[in-house]
């Protein structure tokens, strides 16, 4: 599937809380095409501070609208949390490679806190081919589980691990269960994605990641989102943010 990248200034539909720190913003904006994992590029002010913008999964597209959900973690997504229906943001995008998927694999996604948000597409896509999502999903706080809900509500079957309940995480759950002849799709920080990848290859199984590598111009301009691979430097925005593990070497 092609996909067209565009620029332009679109109007925040709503911006809504879902727990504290996390919230969903509705852009209205359509993309044409859009491929599961991909992702956007905000200027979130029109002032010049933040001066870069911020890259951002895209999480769903509906009638009128595409999803975003997104972490207060600093100044950009605290700027974010404030924006009102009418607003208007700087958008560019869709961009990055997204995942492959094809009808002839199985696939199990892994997910961690936020890296849940490429999976509610990738989801629809499986659907799509008629498969049955299946997502290992790993949270810190139990709040965090509202995360799955539209995934659930997809009809995607759903584990979970809580850490602050039951002192695991989702690396435990997939290194405990037969994962034989599935592809991995993972997202979530960079040490899960390391321990998934060394699952993986320990138990002979493909996987691909996506990265959450800081980007600022997320174009291939600026390098500044490099990723270290068996075969050199390739950027994060433009090569990825997914990658199969076995390409990838990892910083510890
Ligand atoms: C391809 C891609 C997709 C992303 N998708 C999403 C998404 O769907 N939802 C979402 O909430 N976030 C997502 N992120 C992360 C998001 O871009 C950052 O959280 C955001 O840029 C932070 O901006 P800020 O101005 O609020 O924080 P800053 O002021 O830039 O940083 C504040 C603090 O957060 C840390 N920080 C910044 N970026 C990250 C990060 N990626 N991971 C961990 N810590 C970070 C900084 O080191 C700093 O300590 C994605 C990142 C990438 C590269
Ligand atoms: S973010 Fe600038 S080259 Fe990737």
């Amino acid at each position: 599937m092609s996909t067209m990248r565009t620029t332009e200034s679109v109007e925040v539909l709503s911006n809504i809380a879902l727990f504290p720190g996390h919230y969903r913003i509705t852009l209205g904006w359509d993309p044409l095409t859009v491929k599961p994992g991909q992702f956007v590029m905000l200027r979130i002010s029109p002032t010049f501070d933040p001066l870069l913008r911020r890259p951002f999964g895209i999480y769903n597209i509906k009638e009128g609208g595409v999803e975003i959900l997104y972490r207060v973690v600093g100044k950009g997504t605290s700027l974010m949390s404030q924006l009102k229906r009418g607003d208007r943001v700087d958008v560019l995008g869709p961009l990055g490679n997204g995942f492959e998927l094809t009808e002839d694999k199985d696939y199990l996604m892994v997910a961690g806190g936020m890296g849940i948000v490429p999976f509610y597409m990738v989801a629809k896509e499986l659907l799509r081919m008629g498969k049955t999502p299946r997502l290992f999903f790993g949270v810190r706080k139990e709040e965090e589980l509202i995360l799955a809900d539209d995934l659930k509500g997809l009809g995607a079957e759903v584990e979970f691990t809580v850490q602050e309940r039951d002192g695991k995480v989702v690396t435990e759950l997939l290194e405990s269960k037969d994962i034989a002849g599935k592809h991995v799709l993972a997202c979530g920080p960079e040490g899960m994605l390391e321990k998934v990848a060394s699952i993986c290859e320990a138990k002979g199984v493909e996987s691909f990641v996506s990265l959450e590598t800081s980007m600022a111009c997320g174009m291939g301009v600026c390098m500044g989102c490099s990723v270290e691979t068996k075969e050199g430097y390739r950027l994060a925005c433009v090569d990825g943010p997914v990658f199969n593990v076995r390409e990838l070497k990892w910083k510890s």
